[in-house]
């Protein structure tokens, strides 16, 4: 038996990020003997040019189908004019395969604080994982489009708080056992809701877990002030996706966070936190770290494989540590050459 991928190269630098998390995928598989299969679908904006549709029923056939799938990035200037939008595909796969909890782990590697925009001593010990739901909230609410008015709706369900705030307990058990609980209590009934059902799980079954609730406003504060003071970061849909752009950036460059998207099937979803960063597309500059580091987590996650995941993840330490790495950490190498190296460290 092989693990199958379904892999979703996308749009922008999606193919330049995803070649490289393929080619570094290959070499932890054969060096651990674990059978790979990648399978390449259309999906996001080239599949809006091909197929008419972001997420076409092959590629949803294949996906729902798949051990894991692993997406480069969607979207670009291209297709922001109105009528389909390749970011619809996006959130129709994680609706589809029930992926309600988003993991972002954010950290910076140690002795590379310089690659930081922070004063070094503060980036010092940056080792945060941001749970964010994925499925619910306001990008699934009822919607009302228009020129004169719009609304979008923000709706969350006991359950849906559960499930993923379970996830972020759970996680905090294996790391330092600590959860901040991110919301806007002071003005949002959702917020409300998720409060009292985070606090009430908490004291029902992890109340070995410190528990603290800190409004989103002061987060965006806090996260720049003192951001190694944070180990599991637990928050609704948008408020993580801004959230953790910012954090992203703190360990360096947006370029190098990573995802798990989960649900309760094994099979996940792995891709970069970034986008389709339109302004060095076709340049082969974009940093693949993001994209390498999600495939680690496939393999840690999907395939169970915790050998070829650190194997990754110190290759990647290795090679910034030596001083390679893209230019959005203020090195020189290319996305391809970067790569090249990974992949000769792994095999050594
Ligand atoms: P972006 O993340 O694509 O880019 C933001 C900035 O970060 C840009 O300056 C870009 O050059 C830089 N950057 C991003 N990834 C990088 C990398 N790997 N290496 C070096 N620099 C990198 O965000 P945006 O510009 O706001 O969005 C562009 C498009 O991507 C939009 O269409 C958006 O909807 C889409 N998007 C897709 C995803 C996804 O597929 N998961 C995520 C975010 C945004
Ligand atoms: C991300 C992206 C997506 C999101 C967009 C492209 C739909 O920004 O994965 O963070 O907002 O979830
Ligand atoms: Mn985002």
């Amino acid at each position: 038996m092989s693990y199958k991928i379904a892999f979703l190269p996308g749009d922008g630098v999606g193919p330049e990020v995803a070649a490289a998390a393929r080619a570094i995928s290959v070499a932890a598989a054969e060096k651990f003997d674990i059978p790979l299969e990648f399978h390449d679908y259309d999906f996001g904006g080239i599949a809006i040019d091909k197929d008419g549709d972001p997420f076409p029923p092959e590629t949803k056939k294949a996906c729902m189908a798949a051990d894991a799938v692993f997406l480069g990035a969607v979207g670009g200037p291209k297709w922001d004019g109105g009528g389909l939008r390749p970011e619809a595909g996006l959130l129709e796969l994680r609706k589809t395969l029930g992926l309600y909890a988003n993991l972002r782990p954010l950290r910076i590697v140690p002795g590379m604080e310089e690659m930081s925009p922070l004063k070094s001593d503060r980036a010092q010990n940056v080792d945060m994982l941001m749970v964010r739901e994925l499925t619910g909230g306001i990008y699934f609410g009822k919607r009302e489009e228009g020129t004169e008015f719009a609304s979008d709706e923000c709706a969350y369900s006991r359950e849906e708080v559960i499930r993923v705030a379970r996830i972020a307990f759970e996680a905090a058990k294996g790391r330092r056992g600590k959860v901040t609980s991110v919301d806007k209590a002071n003005v949002l009934a959702t917020s409300r809701l998720w409060r009292s059902v985070v606090n009430e799980l908490h004291a029902a079954e992890f109340s070995g877990i410190e528990l603290e609730h800190v409004l989103v406003d002061a987060m965006a504060m806090k996260l720049i002030q003192a951001p190694a003071a944070f180990d599991v970061v637990l928050t609704e849909n948008m408020f993580g996706d801004i959230l953790s752009d910012e954090a992203s950036v703190i360990t360096g460059s947006i370029g190098l966070a990573p995802s798990a998207s989960l649900g309760d099937r094994k099979a996940g979803l792995y891709e970069p936190i970034h986008g389709s960063a339109p302004d060095i597309a076709g340049h082969d500059k974009a940093n693949p770290v993001g994209a390498i580091l999600s495939a680690a987590m496939m393999f840690r996650h999907s395939f169970d494989a915790g050998a070829p995941a650190s194997a990754i993840e110190n290759a990647i330490e290795t090679a910034l540590s030596e001083g390679f790495g893209t230019r959005d950490v203020g090195r020189s190498d290319t996305c391809s050459a970067f790569s090249d190296h990974v992949a000769a460290l792994l095999s050594r």
